[in-house]
């Protein structure tokens, strides 16, 4: 595990935007593992700027996103990950839509248990070269809660109390917040195989410490799931 501190979130996802572009400039094919919420904006700007300042393309670029909700109000589509991405790096970059892969279309009405077959999808473009990690108060990563099993695959979650209320900023009300959500697993994302988890922010300290910290798996902070993966870069401003 390698932590680096920087003073800001802005110098911080300029990092990140870094490794990425870099790592994209050796492999054009590079297959990504995409984060929303709040934390990636910065980010996501970045790899914006420095790709047009380069002339890099991502035309043969794959990406999957972690997590997408079930059971959105039709008013609330844009509050949709799909959106999300859509207006935070899709439309400014070339990539081809074909390549952009969700868990479930937000639309979907047929909801299942379990989402093997994203697993196999990811499988089958030869894994995730980096994946892009938030962190949740609770020390969820993409929707996988407090409870989640560490080889749990993509499938389908319900969202705990505290989520609802944190995402609840983006909605009108609580109440428009979904419940539910269809989430990568802990054992999916563990699979990437490099990982840069990015945590801005007093709020996300406990959890932080608790990943810094971990000899082993907690089960109550999903976020100890990475302790022991072999290549994962953490950011933050946080000091430690
Ligand atoms: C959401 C997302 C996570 C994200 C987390 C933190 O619930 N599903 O992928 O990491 O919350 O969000 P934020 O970056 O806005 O603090």
């Amino acid at each position: 595990m390698k932590i680096l501190y920087y003073n800001s979130k802005e110098e911080g996802s300029k990092k990140a935007s870094n490794i990425i572009i870099d790592n994209l400039k050796s492999n054009p094919k590079i297959v990504l593992g995409l984060a929303t919420g709040s934390t990636p904006e910065t980010l996501y700007k970045y790899i914006i700027e420095d790709s047009q300042k380069e002339n890099l393309s991502f035309k043969n670029v794959v990406s999957f996103n972690l997590d997408e909700y079930v059971g959105l109000n039709e008013s609330d589509e844009d509050q949709s990950y799909k959106f999300f991405m859509d207006n935070h790096l899709f439309k400014y970059i070339d990539i081809n839509k074909n390549n952009t892969h969700f868990p479930i279309d937000f639309r979907d009405k047929e909801i299942k248990e379990n989402y093997d077959e994203y697993d196999n999808l990811i499988k089958k473009s030869g894994g995730i070269d980096i994946q892009i990690l938030g962190i949740g108060n609770n020390g969820h990563i993409a929707f996988n809660e407090p409870g989640s099993d560490i080889n749990s695959k993509t499938r389908l979650i319900n969202l705990t109390e505290s989520t609802i209320k944190a995402n609840s900023r983006f909605f009108t009300s609580i109440s428009d917040v979904p419940k539910q959500a269809v989430s990568m697993g802990l054992g999916t994302i563990n699979k990437s195989k490099k990982i840069i988890l990015l945590a801005f922010g007093e709020a996300k300290r406990e959890a932080l410490e608790r990943l810094i910290d971990a000899k082993s798996f907690d089960i109550n902070w999903p976020c100890t799931s990475l302790f022991n993966h072999n290549d994962l870069t953490i950011i933050t401003d946080i000091k430690l």
